[in-house]
């Protein structure tokens, strides 16, 4: 989901900041913003609602572990794990089910609670690299040293979908080859070591702060008149599910148990997939007055109606494009108490054609929404093309570049 860094490093140079102004990022997500920024000198702050990707990018900006410290204690970890697991018969290595392991008695290995169980997709991880990695969390907390337990985790969280899970991505989310075994530790270590290199050579400290909150409110997070610049990628209504691509560390690290954790979560994003519209959600009343989004609303429905489309979710398509534009305007809104007056912001979005594909110019919407609303538009620069499978079309992504003037 993130941008290239280079992409930060242009529009910091393009904004002609300097080390003692700050940067906010209103949809962090894994923190490229915020990294780039602190390695430039900059101050950053971030605001991310999805607590995976908050922890993520809130142990990415914290540089204070010594990277050697880290990798002998995650090491020591490592060897009790792999000694707890040779006691119960299991070997920690990759490939087919060794013959000691297939005998181990699948009754007795580590779990999630049924609740967490059920919120992680089907078959996402097999039972026995499930019973390792709990045991590997239960080591953390065993040994936990305080420096260094967020980046290991960290590091765990990372190796969880792609070397540890049955996970395939690509465009969405889904069950691919079955793993019936794989090494946990291993990989999991390899992960602590790539932290360990990149740690090296940066300053020990950390300047970035990350909050888990609403863009949506952030007159009630952001203290008035602090940000100098905004650089960004905001959600695009592209029938992505964003709480899904992370389910299975989401929930192994412990951060949703319930399905209200992630209904909570889901209420407080920008909507910009049909399974997170919510009856009571009145963001689309903020675009009523905007005619091209409702032209837009208007085709996709009569689209819908052309096609005989007529599922739950296909019915919500034209309201969802409302949600998705309200929910920016009512982020603008509370932007601006926040911005120093001549503040220059960069919005990274994306044409869209997920809804029957309809042309969606997000960019030029985003514009227009942000003009109304008192910024000035200095430019739309073209970023990158993107090639869409479902409609075998190449959109185009740019960044929306916009100046607070200030409160007239
Ligand atoms: C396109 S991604 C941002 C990627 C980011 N540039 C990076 O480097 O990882 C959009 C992010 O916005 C977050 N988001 C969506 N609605 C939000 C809201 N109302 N408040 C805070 N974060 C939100 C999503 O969880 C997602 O992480």
């Amino acid at each position: 989901l993130s941008f290239p860094p280079h992409l930060v490093r242009e529009y910091v140079e393009d904004f002609e900041l300097q080390a003692t102004q700050r940067v906010l990022d209103p949809f962090s997500g894994i923190g490229t913003t915020l990294v780039e920024c602190t390695k430039l000198g900059l101050d950053s702050v971030g605001v991310e609602r999805n607590p995976m990707s908050w922890y993520a990018s809130k142990v990415k900006v914290d540089w204070r572990p010594d990277p050697e410290s880290l990798y002998d204690h995650a090491q020591q970890v490592a060897e009790a794990v792999t000694e707890t697991l040779a006691t119960q018969g299991i070997h920690d290595g990759s490939g087919r089910l060794t013959v000691a392991t297939r005998e181990v008695n699948v009754g007795a290995l580590r779990k999630l609670p049924a609740s967490a169980a059920k919120l992680v997709i089907k078959n996402s991880i097999s039972p026995l690299p499930l019973h390792k990695t709990l045991t590997l969390l239960h080591e953390l907390e065993e040994q936990k040293e305080p420096e260094f337990y967020d980046h290991e985790r960290l590091a765990l969280a990372g190796a969880l979908p792609s070397d540890i899970g049955n996970l395939r991505f690509g465009p969405e989310v889904g069950v691919g080859k079955i793993r019936h075994d794989t090494a946990v530790v291993d990989p999991w270590l390899r992960r602590v070591a790539k932290i360990t290199e990149d740690l090296d050579g940066l300053p020990r400290e950390r300047t970035a702060r990350v909050i888990l909150g609403d863009a949506r409110k952030l007159d009630s997070l952001i203290e008035k008149d602090s940000i100098d610049a905004v650089i960004t990628s905001p959600p695009y209504p592209n029938e992505k599910d964003y709480t899904r691509i992370c389910r299975l560390e989401s929930v192994i690290l412990g951060f949703w148990t319930t399905n209200s954790d992630i209904r909570d979560v889901k209420k407080d994003l920008v909507r910009s997939n049909t399974r997170s519209v919510y009856k009571d959600d009145q963001d689309d009343m903020l675009v009523e007055g905007h005619p091209e989004i409702q032209r837009v609303a208007h085709e996709i429905e009569e689209r819908r109606i052309e096609l005989g489309k007529d599922s739950g979710f296909e019915r919500l398509y034209s309201r969802l494009i409302r949600l998705y534009f309200g929910g920016m305007v009512r982020h603008l809104s509370g932007i601006r108490p926040c911005l120093r007056s001549g503040a220059k912001l960069a919005y990274v979005v994306g044409d869209q054609a997920s809804y029957l594909q309809v042309m969606i110019r997000t960019g030029a919407l985003l514009a227009d929404l942000a003009g109304h609303l008192g910024f000035e538009v200095l430019r739309i620069d073209p970023f990158r093309k993107r090639f869409a499978t479902a409609t075998a079309k190449e959109l185009q992504e740019e960044v929306v570049v916009l100046r607070w003037p200030g409160d007239s």
